[in-house]
């Protein structure tokens, strides 16, 4: 028995599988990331532009912005005509999306109940999915089909691969993805 714990742990599928559900990035800094951000943002993918790009080609024109950060997106799409929502957790960010002019709550993307924010043409997260396990993933994507049944999300590799497991549990929202590359 002790053999077979053993193996089953070295053999490197199991991690893979034990990294895949619960490994969750470390919440950020939130000074440290409004100063990295503003510095690398022009070389990060997606760009705001990119986003801005993809909503008009699917002429979406109201969005519900999950994890947005202070910002940074949120506000490129304010200026260029599109009706934008955030939602962000951690208090700093969003009292500077607030500062910037962009209709905000202080909300977990697992806590989106009672929004009272209406019903918008598409979410879009980016960059988020690190952060939540897989299981909040899926609370997630229930939470935010009250209010569209469209998602985009720009993700990473990880991100992106439980994206793709996720949404089988919540077939009332189509889930598109773009895997970001840096
Ligand atoms: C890398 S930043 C991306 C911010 C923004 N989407 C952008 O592209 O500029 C990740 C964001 O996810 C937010 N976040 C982390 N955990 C979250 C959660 N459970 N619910 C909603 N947002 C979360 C962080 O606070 C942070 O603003």
């Amino acid at each position: 028995m002790r053999r077979f714990i053993r193996r089953t742990l070295k053999s490197s599928r199991i991690f893979s599988w034990i990294y895949f559900f619960f490994y969750v990035k470390k919440p950020i800094d939130a000074k440290e990331f409004i100063e990295n951000w503003e510095i690398q943002y022009e070389s990060h993918d997606p760009s705001p532009d990119e986003i801005l790009e993809n909503l008009r080609c699917l002429k979406l024109r109201s969005v519900l912005d999950i994890g947005g950060g202070y910002g940074r997106i949120a506000t490129h799409l304010q200026t260029n005509g599109i009706e934008v929502v955030l939602v962000e957790p951690n208090p700093l960010l969003a009292l500077k999306a607030k500062g910037a002019g962009i209709v905000t709550h202080e909300k977990n993307a697992t806590d989106l109940r009672n929004l009272e924010v209406g019903v918008f043409d598409c979410a879009i997260v980016v960059r988020v999915v690190a952060y939540l396990g897989f299981f909040e993933i899926i609370r997630m994507l229930r939470q935010i089909s009250l209010y569209t049944n469209i998602l985009i999300a720009y993700e990473e590799s990880i991100g992106s691969a439980r994206l793709r497991l996720a949404r089988i549990c919540v077939p009332s929202l189509k889930v598109k993805i773009k895997e970001c590359v840096n």
